[in-house]
């Protein structure tokens, strides 16, 4: 049993005690394993209720023994009936605050190699790593809008990579799809402005986990258990304190300051006279 962080620092003040015990839904995808277990376990410690997916039973069966509050649900972000499916499962009680899109895959390709011209492996890979996180925010956004709840705090939270914002050779397309999740959320962010939705972009560092089963990544070692649970607590400490862009590890931190564009909102204000939808673009 972890104990409830919130639950702890809630006991010297009473108003505090009734907003921070009451426990919020968290979603995360790919919660089973690697960072998302370990960002499973402290949305615990925090005092909330965490639902993680996956694909694998093993691997859902093996994360909630490490952390048995979580509750686990089998279902595959790649496919449109399995994300109807969570959804529906999760917000069987009637509330969803928190949604993590961090499900994602990483495999080699190289397009002077015959066996990536032979395969459409590319799918897979754009599938789970960026039309999965585009339609579950679809999905949450619409079920918050049917059940009267657009007016109530929630987060989306996208787990990016500094890889979006540098071209690798030996994995592009794991770049491509970090790069088009970065600008989906950025485009995002800025559509929502005007909502109680706060979207929240994480720039994790390389970490020891199974992401890269093909490829070899030296600074990986670097990022141990120990690391990817200080990444961990300090992400959902992000998130609590309401920050945007999440740079929990200086190796990410230095990545994101060299190669990431920041956008202040004079200048999405700016940019976004160049494409206004027509009247009538959502009538059929
Ligand atoms: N590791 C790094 O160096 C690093 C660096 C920067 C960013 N990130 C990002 O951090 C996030 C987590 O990565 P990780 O390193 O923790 O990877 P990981 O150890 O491979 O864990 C990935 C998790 O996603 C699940 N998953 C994969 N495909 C899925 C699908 N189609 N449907 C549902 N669940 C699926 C896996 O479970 P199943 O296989 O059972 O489905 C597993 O729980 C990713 O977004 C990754 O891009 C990682």
């Amino acid at each position: 049993m972890l104990v409830s962080r919130r639950g702890l620092r809630a006991g010297t003040d009473e108003h505090t005690m009734v907003a921070m015990t009451g426990s919020r839904t968290v979603l995360i995808t790919g919660g089973s394993a690697g960072l998302g277990r370990a960002l499973a376990r402290h949305f615990v410690i925090g005092g909330d209720t965490v639902y993680v997916c996956g694909r694998n039973e093993a691997t859902l069966a093996e994360a909630i023994r490490e952390v048995p509050e979580i509750r686990g649900v089998r279902a595959d972000v790649s496919v449109a009936g399995d994300r109807i499916g969570l959804l529906e499962q999760v917000t069987r009680d009637g509330s969803l605050d928190v949604l993590v899109n961090n499900a994602a895959i990483a495999r080699a390709h190289d397009y002077t190699n015959p066996f990536t011209l032979a395969s459409d492996r590319a799918a897979e890979e754009l599938a789970i790593n960026l039309a999965a996180p585009i339609e579950l925010t679809r999905l949450f956004l619409r079920w918050r809008l049917e059940s009267g709840r657009a007016h109530d705090p929630a987060t989306i939270a996208m787990i990016s990579s500094p890889a979006g914002l540098l071209p690798l050779e030996a994995n592009p397309l794991y770049s491509t799809t970090k790069a088009g999740l970065h600008s989906f959320t950025l485009s995002l962010r800025w559509q929502l402005r005007d909502t109680p939705v706060t979207v929240v972009e994480v720039f994790p560092p390389a970490l020891a986990t199974n992401l890269t089963p093909d490829l070899d990544v030296p600074s990986e070692a670097d990022g141990g258990p120990e690391v990817i649970d200080e990444v961990a607590r300090k992400t959902v400490d992000a998130i609590d304190a309401g920050e945007r862009v999440v740079l929990p590890h200086p190796q990410a931190e230095a990545l994101y300051r060299s190669f990431g564009r920041t956008f202040d909102d004079e200048m999405m204000a700016r940019i976004n006279t160049g494409a206004i939808r027509r009247p009538g673009w959502d009538q059929e």
